[in-house]
């Protein structure tokens, strides 16, 4: 497991005999005093490290993690779920402090031009303004870059962190979602938050300075 170099350029399987893709530039997205770019299995053992305290996992689906192999393989599937369109998600990584976390887009809706954004940082990151900054490069490459008209957040209703971390920078609470999670055998009621474009336009998060670098996987570029 983690044998493939899931931060390498991706080049898209093709049939046999049909025509080689280009090799593309990774995507990463560059702030302040961070950068969102695709995990490496360089990257595991901090991410295990992070990862492996419960009160980063507590209201996930997964975790906390127990093995290095954890989050070798999440790392490993990552290319191949961004190019089906599933997941593009990447480490943020702090000028100073290194990988601090986890961000990205999943829940794809080409059609209606909307994706779910989540992220975790480790304990000793929350608070400091990364959540932030990773909020506002995610939310650039969503409405900028990639054509989204809306995006959407989870938070457990329990989670009031996460809520009020959401409402700070401008997401909107639309209302709750009874059993909308199923973790295990538990089923959890979620608030749901939603940004659209025109609040993102109107948000502190556009003020951040973003420089989006290398080509996104085509199937999230929505418009
Ligand atoms: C959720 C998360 C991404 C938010 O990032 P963060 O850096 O902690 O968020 P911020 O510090 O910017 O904002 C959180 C705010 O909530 C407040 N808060 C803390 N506990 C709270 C509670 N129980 N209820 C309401 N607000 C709370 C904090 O005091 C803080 O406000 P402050 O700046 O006035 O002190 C981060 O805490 C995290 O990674 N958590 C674990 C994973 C997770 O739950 N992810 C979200 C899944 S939906």
């Amino acid at each position: 497991m983690g044998t493939s170099d899931a931060g390498r350029a991706a080049v898209a399987d093709t049939e046999p005999g049909g025509p080689a893709e280009p090799p593309r530039d990774d995507l990463r997205v560059d702030g302040p005093t961070t950068c969102l770019r695709y995990a490496t299995p360089d990257d595991a053992e901090r991410l295990f490290e992070l990862g492996r305290d419960p009160a980063v996992t507590r209201f996930f689906s997964w975790g906390p993690y127990r093995e290095i192999s954890e989050p070798l393989a999440y790392i490993d599937a990552l290319a191949g779920k961004r190019e089906r369109g599933e997941l593009l998600e990447f480490v943020v990584d702090h000028a100073a402090d290194g990988v601090v976390g986890v961000t990205g887009l999943s829940e794809l809706s080409r059609r209606d031009r909307r994706a779910t954004i989540g992220s975790w940082f480790g304990h000793r990151f929350w608070g400091s303004g990364v959540n932030r900054e990773s909020k506002a490069l995610v939310a650039h490459l969503a409405f900028e870059t990639l054509g989204m008209d809306r995006l959407t957040a989870w938070a457990n209703t329990r989670n009031g962190r996460s809520q009020t971390a959401l409402e700070r920078v401008g997401f909107r609470r639309e209302g709750i979602l009874a059993g909308w999670h199923r973790h295990g055998e538990q089923v959890h009621d979620v608030v749901v938050f939603g940004m659209l474009r025109a609040g993102w336009e109107r948000s502190a998060l556009r003020s951040v300075p973003v420089r989006v670098g290398g080509t996104p996987p085509p199937l999230f570029v929505v418009a």
